[in-house]
């Protein structure tokens, strides 16, 4: 099949080179010059585990190619995938929809041939109907259809996620375009994966509400840690004990720093402004939101209180700041709070990320990069393991260092208590 990705961020790249591994023609679409003369060098933007490699086998094998022509690339394709960002607006709740809807008035004059038209960026209830609207404009009903195809892949995961999803949410109103994206998946519907076909709304819905709930897992078991701290309660014991209820399910209940990323803070506020437009309040989620935002502050009183109440000219060291492991994302990261705020009461802060230099901190009084965990540890009072890279999973803290030993702040709980204590360091977790 011929398809086209309008879009090379972390969906319509990665489901692009992942369906023309799966033997389709897939021309990848942005506007952004740059990034396709990148990508046609193979090189890949953006930090993806695997990605590369996959770029470049399908880019010499012909099945992918890159262009920043939306017309032709739309003209010579069946099924066109709408990938653009929807970000948070301007009024920090509701998502900005202008590049969907820049997309759809592009496509409209472009359509010259039956077309199913994709929505895969994550869109709010009824963009759907809106996108619909716009290409009815210019084209009849018959000559193309609106389809809704979440994709649900995690940054760092994203290929195996793609190439085996719990669950593929195909929604359309047109049985046609369901035959054929049933067809597309068939790859992935023969290894297991279930196909899920909705009415177009339903499908739109799934999205948010699927990340609304594990952002609400995560936050759940963030304010039950911070209850098993005052109580002398393990919370991975307790995270063990739900998690074997089959209703409950043991992912994504492990405490730490709160969620960040591309995704949960972005659609947790979306889903409680199609809420309020449609007159429903999605009171859980809106006090999700509010509990994760308290949660750098609540991790920050626990620094104070570790290092005695005085930051001021304290060393402090963070053991990755992106928003968690095998991403160089930083997009909402509680680094990108915490990290400023220790700066002004005074702390010097080096930071160690496997994924280098971050911009975010060039302006922050007090913060520098180093270039490995030892650099980034040497003299340092307090150390945070913020980000649970494997790299941070087995370091000799002993061996490490010389002079005195520093106090570590384990905001993932990747070590055992136990085992750290016995080597003569002062070690705080999270929940435990
Ligand atoms: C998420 C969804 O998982 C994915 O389905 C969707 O398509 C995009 O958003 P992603 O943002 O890549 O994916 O990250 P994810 O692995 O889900 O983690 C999100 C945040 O939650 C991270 O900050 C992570 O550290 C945190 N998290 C996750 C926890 O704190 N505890 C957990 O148990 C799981």
């Amino acid at each position: 099949m011929k398809l086209c990705m309008i879009g090379t961020g972390y969906v319509g790249l990665v489901s692009g080179v992942c369906f023309a591994d799966l033997g389709n023609d897939v021309i990848c679409v942005d506007k952004n010059v740059n990034k396709i003369d990148l990508l046609k060098k193979g090189k890949v933007p953006i930090y993806e585990p695997g990605l590369s490699e996959l770029v470049v086998k399908n880019y010499k094998n012909k099945r992918l190619t890159f262009s920043t022509d939306l017309k032709k690339s739309v003209k010579s394709s069946d099924i066109i995938f709408i990938c653009v960002g929807t970000p948070t607006k301007k009024n920090g709740i509701s998502a900005d929809l202008s590049q969907i809807y820049n997309v759809a008035k592009e496509i409209k004059s472009s359509i010259n041939s039956f077309k199913i038209i994709i929505t895969k960026s994550t869109v709010p209830v009824t963009t759907g109907d809106e996108i619909e609207k716009i290409l009815s404009k210019k084209n009849s009903k018959s000559k193309f259809s609106v389809v809704s195809n979440p994709e649900f892949l995690r940054e760092g995961e994203a290929i195996r996620d793609f190439t085996y999803p719990d669950r593929i949410v195909v929604g359309s109103n047109d049985k046609r375009s369901n035959r054929v994206l049933k067809n597309l998946y068939g790859p992935l519907i023969s290894k297991g994966a279930q196909y899920v076909y909705t009415s177009r709304r339903a499908a739109e819905l799934i999205k948010y509400a699927s990340n609304a709930f594990l952002a609400t897992k995560i936050t759940f078991i963030n304010e039950i840690a911070n209850l098993c701290e005052k109580i002398a309660v393990n919370i991975e014991d307790i995270s063990i004990g739900m998690g074997l209820d089959k209703r409950i399910g043991s992912r994504f209940l492990r405490a730490g720093p709160g969620y960040g990323g591309s995704c949960f803070p972005k659609d947790t506020k979306a889903i409680t402004s199609t809420g309020d437009k449609f007159k429903t309040n999605l009171s859980v989620i809106k006090s999700v939101i509010k509990s994760n935002k308290n949660r750098s502050k609540f991790l920050l009183n626990r620094v104070n209180e570790i290092l005695n109440k005085k930051i001021k000219n304290k060393k402090i060291t963070f053991l990755g700041v992106t928003f968690k492991a095998n991403t160089d994302d930083m997009r909402d990261s509680s680094s990108l709070s915490m990290i400023p705020s220790l700066s002004k009461k005074g702390a010097i802060i080096k930071y160690y990320d496997p994924t280098g230099y971050k911009k975010e901190f060039s302006k922050v009084k007090n913060v520098s990069s180093a270039n490995t965990i030892k650099e980034s540890v040497e003299g340092s009072d307090l150390v945070i393991i913020h980000t649970e890279w494997n790299d941070f999973k087995s370091i000799n803290f002993k061996s490490l260092i010389k002079g005195k030993k520093f106090i570590i702040y384990d905001m993932r709980n990747i070590y055992s208590p136990k085992k750290i204590r016995a080597q003569g360091f002062k070690y705080y977790s999270v929940g435990r």
